[in-house]
């Protein structure tokens, strides 16, 4: 049995959901630049200017699917549906447009504090993430985003602001969501665009530090603002499995795993590991520390573990092998599991592997604040929505997620399903990839009336949450 404060929720993320861009002086950021067409991989990849794409494109994220104006509404589905907690993302940029400011713009803190308010009205946890895959636009085009360590002071400034104006009325935050997508991602997740001239993997590792940094300074503001606050890291997690029993594959894939876990391993253990000082040396990677980084990173370890699982990878040494479709992860085909239809494989008894090990790694609790199945959900003729589909995934995840609890003892404080509601997928920017239990009338074209209709999950992850999972 699932501890009685359980934190069964939802999850979504403002750059996804909100819309509302150019609302009461918001500034854009880098995700209100990426298009619904051919290039956007590539700019996800900060392979391609993304200043080259006509300003006329359609951009899905800038309306996304306009909580901004339904908020009050979709907060009462939440409560219908019995959230314990709801994970949801700041726009940067309603705080502060550029980034740059030292005034924060009191009409974005005002519309938060509305959210936090009518949630807690509901008893409903608010989950904050304070930086999903949106940094300031005007940082990347004056600093090249996070490669620049300048950055770091304007997100704390950003950081210690929030923490303030919602002090005791907030209690979990997240510092950046899927830290270690920077490796797969770079412009999503830190900002980042390539040139010929770059040493792609000095720049990455040095853009991260400073994420790292960041995030160090963020958990100290944050506890000593407020000694409630709880504060995590999260990491887009996924066991990595070996293809063969061959020990070629086996050691690819065990080192393919510490680069997925060094975020975690700095921001759990405080310092960098000896695994990756060695690359660096042998890489000549030559990481830029200032004075009191390492007693920095050291002295402000997170508090909880946050992951999003969707996925296991499967790698092989063997360059031939055939590879998976649709995710930003490079992985092979699994011949023993079944995917999606965007290609992502699906495997509950790989999520229970993965929190085992993450729990043996780092003995601290987790949070899953992110699980799901990316569907073409469809409005049947009785006008609903039947995606038992979905709720066959969740079911099996929940599961899964039980036994490392009961049968293993794994700690887990709670589980945020991802989405709440319908939106753009990050990856592709479509609206047909849908996770929500709330279906939202909208496609591709940005055309629809952005009804919003419970679908079949969601009245089946109500009954989950009433009887904690059982
Ligand atoms: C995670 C992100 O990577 O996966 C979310 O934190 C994202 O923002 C989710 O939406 C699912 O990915 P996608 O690309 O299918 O939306």
């Amino acid at each position: 049995m699932l501890n009685k404060d359980f934190l069964w929720g939802a999850a979504s993320a403002a750059s996804q959901y909100e819309g509302g861009c150019y609302e009461d002086g918001r500034g854009l950021s880098t995700s209100d630049v990426l298009p619904l067409n051919k290039n956007r991989m590539n700019i996800c990849r900060g392979d391609y200017d993304y200043t080259k794409i006509p300003s006329d494109a359609l951009f899905p994220f800038r309306e996304a699917t306009d909580f901004f104006h339904h908020w009050k509404e979709d907060i009462a589905w939440m409560a219908e549906q019995g959230l314990k907690c709801y994970r949801f993302s700041i726009s940067w940029t309603r705080i502060f447009p550029t980034g740059e400011e030292t005034v924060p713009n009191e009409a974005g803190l005002a519309f938060y504090e509305k959210v936090i308010d009518e949630l807690l009205k509901y008893q409903i946890e608010p989950v904050i993430t304070l930086c999903h895959f949106d940094l300031p636009l005007f940082l990347q085009q004056k600093y090249g985003g996070w490669k620049d360590r300048r950055i770091v002071d304007f997100f704390v400034t950003y950081c210690r602001e929030i923490f303030h104006r919602f002090k005791g009325k907030v209690k979990y935050y997240i510092t950046f969501n899927e830290i270690n997508m920077i490796h797969h991602m770079p412009f999503v997740g830190a900002g980042v665009v390539f040139t010929e001239k770059d040493r792609r993997e000095q720049l990455l590792y040095q853009s991260a530090h400073h994420q790292l940094i960041a995030s160090a300074k963020a958990t100290r503001a944050a506890h000593e603002i407020d000694s409630d606050i709880q504060i995590g890291c999260m990491f887009a997690a996924g066991k990595i499995y070996s293809r063969t029993c061959s020990p070629q594959d086996v050691w690819y894939s065990y080192t393919r795993e510490r680069e997925n876990m060094l975020f975690t391993d700095v921001q759990v253990r405080g310092c960098y590991p000896a695994y990756i000082k060695a690359k660096f040396k042998k890489d000549q990677i030559h990481l830029v520390m200032e004075d009191g980084d390492e007693e920095l990173l050291r002295e402000n370890p997170v508090d909880y573990i946050s992951i999003s699982y969707y996925s296991t990878r499967c790698v092989s040494a063997d360059e031939t092998m055939e590879h998976t479709a649709g995710n930003a992860f490079d992985s092979v085909k699994n011949p023993y599991l079944t995917a999606s239809e965007w290609g992502w494989e699906i495997d509950p008894l790989g999520f229970r592997t993965t929190l085992n090990d993450l729990y043996d790694r780092y003995q601290k609790p987790i949070f899953v604040v992110e699980n799901g199945l990316g569907a073409a959900d469809t409005v049947d003729e009785d006008g609903k929505i039947h995606d038992g589909y979905r709720v066959e995934y969740l079911k099996e995840h929940i599961r899964a997620m039980e036994e490392a609890v009961e049968e293993d003892g794994v700690e887990v404080i709670g589980y945020t399903a991802w989405s709440f509601a319908d939106m753009p997928a990050a990856s592709t920017g479509q609206m047909k990839k849908r996770y929500g239990f709330l279906y939202i009338d909208k496609d591709d074209q940005n055309q629809g009336t952005l009804k919003r209709t419970p679908k079949d999950s969601f009245y089946w992850y109500k009954q989950v949450i009433e009887n904690n999972g059982l």
